[in-house]
């Protein structure tokens, strides 16, 4: 009697001893142990001393790359680390120092090697193991019990039988398929048509979150083919696009095309940089050293995503992580399926990745195998696609909105349109570069997309639906509001108007005015300052401070409470560090981070207007732009007058304590030192330590660099407490010892 404990991959315990495996031996990707020691052996590798001699650097390597590839396992396929991304970080540059010293140490599956530098000239083509099929549709509970039916009367089963399905994220990204051949990757390709794809292998090699080495061996594998799907997180999407902005590049449209324009650049290191994740969903083909299928020896394909899981990669995991949905489910019928997807089309927007709906397979691999494929499709699996996301609808106008710097914005005004539960009727073109990339034009029906969290935008323009009457759209040469000429910089995507006095950023400079970020005047918003200005109260944020609450009372909607408690909102905004007030002024680029170092160098508001550029240039984080912003705000006589008004009107201008560089006298225990604290602390709060480090003189930074006079440790130190270790300029101190320093 077999007394091992049998592992839920194979069907039976005599099939998988055939394939000369020992059961025992046959543990997850890690054990518990095993991750002990990994960890163990990080920690020690941290510390240790660059290798002496070849042998030693050779063993070095060895480890290195054995704990680089599980931190690699846990942050890329899991996404649980355990060790800072520093430390990782230090790792993988122990690595590179090795093999730069001893290249005959590299090897291919290195975790350093996986960008490589070659750049293809061209995609070969090349064929899959077996064809990438599509998935048949369904889209209601209905579709689904007709799916099922199906089976059974193509399978010639019995009606009231019940079938057990797998279901997972219908992941929308690029699809990918990895072939691994004696444990290693060898080849990975885009799905192209199905038969053919193009090869992208450099670029698939860059993806943390696949393996280059993976133990098909231990199951008996030889050659397998996986199907996947390369993807990008939906934050990381907008933060990209966001970056992109920035640098004036172009937008990327949504999070798949993000991906899989990556995965299909000639150059990998731009697949890097793009930060694609793949998750593995299928194996398509699996053979052993004799080429016969084993695939018929697995449990079924939930215990087979199971096990690539468990060789090392990303795969929908069973376990729900924070509180969502599992991604993968075993469903023990049809009815059961229609609830799981039905849940996940209400959560899909929570999830990280974009998905259009979930894929239903029979769990059985042996009714997989029996039910077969139709040329286009397999029989025994069914996408179930959730509400559209996409719709097409008519561009009927476009608006030109001004903001706050005078930053024309083309807005879209559309044929209302349903779109993932939201109706859109308006959306962003951004600038005049997107509406001729796209070549867009009114009375066009635009495909309008709304993805994840990623507001809807106009993906295209169907010329095929054009009939002749669209019209350009035209892009004005002056401002719509004020009608002065429109400025647009050489190195600027936005056409700009440069009035001042023009209304619409007389508004909007206001609405900025008052917002949470600048002086935070609670109940005062968009709509109040629109009304205040229509009933000719406001000219300008001086006469925010100058509102008649009697006459604001009698407004409909307000009364006399809401008036007093506008008017306590905006005294207590008139006490506002001069920070706040410096970021409200709407000086380009002036937000809170520089109203705050500005603040720290001046007594009273109008001091600026008497520095020249020489004076700037001695802060440390103001750059020249600016400098000529805040030189021209000042230089201009209106805004200055606006200014002497608010302050008579007691707006605060002068320093307060929250701006003030507490006054400290030289001989202070930490007089002109840089201090930071890393980890726990047990005798006092993080905010009341940096609070009695300033006081003995010290200047709290944030990051271990050379400039860092002290490091206070408290429990669990990690990656900063490595980093200032390695530096050896810093000087160390427990808490206690930081307290004794500063005498309490
Ligand atoms: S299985 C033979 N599982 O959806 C079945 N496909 O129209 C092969 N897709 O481009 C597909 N997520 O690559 C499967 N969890 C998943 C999937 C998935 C996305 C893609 C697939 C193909 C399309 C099918």
């Amino acid at each position: 009697m077999c007394l091992v404990t049998w592992p839920s991959y194979f069907c039976h315990p005599i099939q998988a001893l055939q394939t000369g495996q020992n059961p025992s031996k046959l543990e997850e990707m890690y054990s518990k142990d095993e991750q002990r020691r990994l960890v163990d052996l990080s920690k020690r590798l941290l510390q240790a001393p660059d290798p002496a001699d070849a042998l030693s650097a050779a063993a070095m390597a060895a480890e290195l790359r054995e704990a680089i590839v599980y931190h690699e396992w846990r942050y890329y396929a899991l996404n649980d680390p355990v060790v800072s991304d520093y430390e990782y970080d230090m790792l993988y540059k122990k690595l590179q120092v090795i093999e730069a010293k001893h290249p005959e140490l590299v090897t291919p599956e290195s975790p350093t090697q996986r960008v490589s530098s070659d750049l293809t000239e061209e995609f070969n083509l090349v064929e899959h193991l077996t064809p990438m099929l599509s998935l048949d549709n369904s889209y209601d509970a209905a579709d689904l019990a007709s799916f099922d039916e199906r089976i059974k009367n193509y399978l010639g089963l019995a009606a009231d039988l019940e079938i057990e399905y797998c279901v997972e994220p219908k992941f929308d990204g690029g699809t990918i398929a990895l072939v691994y051949e004696n444990d290693q990757l060898v080849r990975a390709a885009t799905r192209g048509n199905g038969a053919l794809g193009d090869e992208i292998t450099p670029n698939i090699r860059t993806l943390r979150s696949v393996p280059l080495r993976a133990e098909f061996s231990k199951f008996g594998i030889a050659k397998a083919e996986l199907r996947g799907e390369a993807l990008i997180r939906k934050d990381v999407f907008v933060k990209m696009n966001e970056q992109r902005a920035a640098d004036g590049d172009t937008l990327l449209a949504n999070p798949r095309n993000a991906a899989t324009g990556g995965l299909r650049t000639k150059d990998p290191s731009e697949t890097a940089s793009r930060r694609i994740e793949a998750f593995v969903y299928q194996v398509g083909f699996a053979v052993d050293a004799a080429g016969n299928s084993v695939l018929n020896q697995f449990k079924n394909h939930d215990s087979l995503i199971e096990l690539l899981g468990n060789i090392g990669f990303k795969i929908p995991q069973h376990t729900p992580t924070n509180g969502s949905l599992g991604e993968r489910k075993v469903c023990p019928n049809i009815a059961e399926v229609a609830t799981f997807c039905n849940d996940w089309q209400n959560r899909r927007e929570q999830y990280a990745y974009e998905i259009d709906g979930m894929v239903v397979k029979a769990n059985s691999l042996e009714l997989q195998q029996r039910a077969g494929s139709t040329a286009h499709h397999p029989r025994w699996a069914i996408a179930y696609k959730f509400k559209a996301k996409q719709a097409t609808t008519k561009l009927l106008n476009v608006e030109f909105q001004v903001g706050k710097v005078g930053s024309i914005t083309p807005v879209a005004k559309l044929e209302p349109v349903a779109l993932a539960g939201v109706t859109v009727s308006s959306v962003s073109l951004h600038n005049e570069d997107f509406i001729r990339n796209k070549d867009l034009r009114l009375g066009d029906t635009v495909l309008v997309e709304r993805a994840g969290d990623v507001i809807p935008y106009i993906v295209k323009p169907m010329e095929e639906l054009r009939d002749g009457s669209e019209r350009e759209i035209v892009f004005p040469s002056n401002c719509p509001v004020c009608k002065s000429e429109l400025v647009r910089a050489e190195d600027e995507a936005a056409w700009r108007c440069e009035n001042p006095d023009c209304e619409a950023q007389l508004i909007q400079r206001m609405i900025h005015h008052v917002s949470k970020n600048a002086m935070d005047i609670d109940g005062f918003g968009e709509s109040q300052i629109e009304r205040f200005y229509r009933q000719g109260w406001l000219h300008s944020i001086a006469d925010i401070y100058r509102l008649d609450y009697e006459a604001i009372a009698k407004l409909e909607g307000f009364g006399e409470k809401s008036a007093k408690n506008l008017q306590m909102a905006i005294d207590k905004a008139k006490r506002n560090p001069i920070y706040r007030l410096l970021h409200s002024l709407t000086i380009h680029h002036l937000g809170i981070k520089a109203g705050k170092i500005l603040a720290a160098e001046i007594e009273n508001v109008m001091d600026l207007a008497g520095w020249d550029e020489e004076r700037f240039r001695q802060i440390k984080d103001i750059g020249p732009v600016l400098t000529h912003n805040v030189i021209r705000f000042f230089q201009n006589e209106k805004n200055v007058a606006i200014l002497r008004e608010m302050e008579a009107l007691g707006v605060n201008f002068s320093q307060t304590d929250e701006d003030r560089p507490k006054a400290v006298s030289a001989d202070a225990p930490l007089a002109g030192k840089t201090i930071l604290f890393t980890g726990t602390l047990l005798k006092m709060g993080r905010k009341e330590a940096q609070a009695k480090a300033e006081a003995a003189g010290a200047k709290n930074i944030s990051a271990v660099s050379g400039n860092l006079d002290y490091l206070v440790v408290g429990e669990d130190a990690g990656s900063k407490l490595k980093k200032a270790q390695a530096l050896g300029t810093v000087t160390i101190l427990t808490e206690d010892e930081f307290l004794e320093l500063v005498g309490g």
